[in-house]
């Protein structure tokens, strides 16, 4: 029996706060290094319980992304990971579910940087690969990312976009996608 809940960071307590590092730490092969878990934090979890475990997390958090002369109001999905032995029923589309809810109630936009596993979940469910080039505003102004070019997805709310343009988003500490 599984639950899907939803809660700002500010209202999830230690420990589930800490079950859902131990779960994104597990999920990544590559590991979730101390900036990932840092920008999964301050917006709204999506967590899914089976029973008293902790087997699906994700975030979405307010960034600025600048497009078309504008520095549009984005929601920004972070932490997205299933427990292994559960993925492959719906987990996954389950918590995007929720925060697309979120993206779509509160932001201009919804935008995160895909892992090769996840590409397909998200453009089933209507994300659309930005196939322009993107890049980030630095201390020392902005910067090409062509590393992160392809596997940055948005899911568009208020407007149209032209996802063959520019997109440049938001500077922080670790990786800016
Ligand atoms: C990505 C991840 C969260 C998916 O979780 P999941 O619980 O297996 O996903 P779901 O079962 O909800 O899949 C939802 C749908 O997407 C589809 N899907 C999932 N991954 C897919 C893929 N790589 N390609 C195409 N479709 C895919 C599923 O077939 C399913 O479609 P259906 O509902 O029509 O059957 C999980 O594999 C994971 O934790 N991966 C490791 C961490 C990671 O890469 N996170 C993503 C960071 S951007």
């Amino acid at each position: 029996m599984t639950e899907v809940r939803s809660a700002h960071t500010a209202d999830l307590d230690i420990a589930t706060l800490t079950a859902a590092r131990a779960l994104l730490d597990a999920a990544f092969e590559g590991g979730f290094a101390e900036h990932d878990w840092e920008h999964a934090l301050g917006g709204v979890h999506a967590l899914i319980w089976e029973g008293a475990e902790l087997i699906g997390h994700a975030s979405v958090v307010q960034r600025r992304l600048l497009h078309d002369g504008r520095a549009l109001r984005t929601g920004y999905v972070e932490g997205v990971g299933v427990r292994a032995v559960r993925r492959g029923r719906g987990h996954g589309a389950a918590v995007m579910e929720v925060l697309e809810r979120v993206v779509a109630g509160a932001y201009e936009l919804g935008a995160l940087s895909a892992t090769g596993q996840a590409a397909g979940l998200y453009a089933a469910r209507g994300w659309k690969e930005w196939r322009g080039p993107t890049a980030a505003l630095t201390p020392a102004g902005i910067v090409r990312t062509e590393e992160e070019d392809g596997g940055v997805y948005v899911f568009p709310v208020a407007r149209p976009l032209d996802l063959s343009g520019e997109l440049v988003c938001d500077w922080r500490d670790g990786d800016v996608w």
